[in-house]
């Protein structure tokens, strides 16, 4: 289930995202006190600490769908104003959520093609009339789900209603719905939470996967240490909305305002 976290063997490029001085707050909470960290190309970066620390707010800061108070982020060299919501689905950062959200009446595939919808481009006519680029689209979206649903190895419940499927398998459809948006940073909120031992070491073992075949930038949030440790390249560790830490899953284990605070204590 390990890899091996050389960037030279992984190709890790130069930082695709960074995030510079960001504090976000709402009312009177501070989510966010003043964090920077950056993001590299193809890297998987995890966000870790304990409950209530910030870590789902800080990645909805990097999908673009929270606007922090202060800071700035700059994305592929570009700092990245505030964005509409249709616009940062174009900016090609998918995520899934801590808690599911599919719709569980539609099947494993119309969820999974509900990821595309970013990509479609061609005008209403030309869908109503089922002409040209609408149907090249159309292709090509049947095409990039199918290779999707191969590679998650989900071929079997293709047209089950995701409403009947046990949560290791749901949290599996919304990973391969994210994949469909062909996301730029790919961001995953627990998504080993709440799994057995065996669905955990599937999910690890796709993520890994996917970072590997896709060349796929991941960013995921995580409790559970071990996974962390055999998953990432790089940690940011936060707590009371601050970091406290930020390196090498080796570093951040043995740093130890990150032992005392996050390691030493048992988590729910
Ligand atoms: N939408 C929101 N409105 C108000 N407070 C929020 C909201 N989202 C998060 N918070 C607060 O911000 C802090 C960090 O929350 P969160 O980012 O969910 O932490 P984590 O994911 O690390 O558990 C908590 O105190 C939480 O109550
Ligand atoms: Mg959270």
């Amino acid at each position: 289930m390990t890899h091996d976290p050389t960037p030279d063997a992984r190709h890790i490029g130069p930082v695709l995202m960074d995030l510079k001085n960001i504090t976000l707050r709402f009312g009177g909470v501070t989510a966010i006190k003043d964090i920077s960290f950056d993001i590299r190309e193809g890297e998987i970066r995890a966000i870790i600490g304990p409950n209530g620390a910030g870590k789902s707010s800080m990645l909805n800061v990097i999908s673009g769908f929270y606007v922090p108070q202060e800071g700035e982020i700059w994305f592929e060299g570009k700092r990245r104003p505030a964005m509409k919501p249709y616009e940062v689905a174009r900016l090609g950062l998918a995520r899934t959520f801590q808690n599911i959200a599919l719709f569980d009446g539609m099947s494993v595939l119309d969820n999974i093609m509900t990821g595309r919808l970013n990509k479609m481009n061609a005008p209403l006519w030309s869908q109503a009339l089922w002409w040209g680029r609408a149907e090249r689209e159309e292709v090509e979206n049947r095409a990039q789900v199918e290779k999707i649903i191969d590679f998650l190895e989900i071929q079997n419940i293709r047209k089950t209603p995701v409403g009947r499927l046990p949560y290791g398998l749901k949290k599996r459809v919304e990973l391969a719905r994210a994949l469909a948006a062909e996301p730029r940073i790919l961001l995953l909120d627990e998504p080993m939470a709440g799994m057995n031992v065996e669905e955990k070491e599937d999910m690890c073992r796709f993520i890994l996967d996917v970072n590997d075949e896709f060349g796929t930038t991941i960013a995921l949030i995580e409790h559970d240490m071990g996974v962390v440790m055999d998953l990432s390249d790089r940690v940011v560790v936060m707590d009371y909305g601050k970091k406290i830490g930020d390196g090498t899953p080796d570093e951040v284990r043995n740093n130890p305002e990150v032992i005392s605070a996050y390691l030493g204590v048992e988590h729910a």
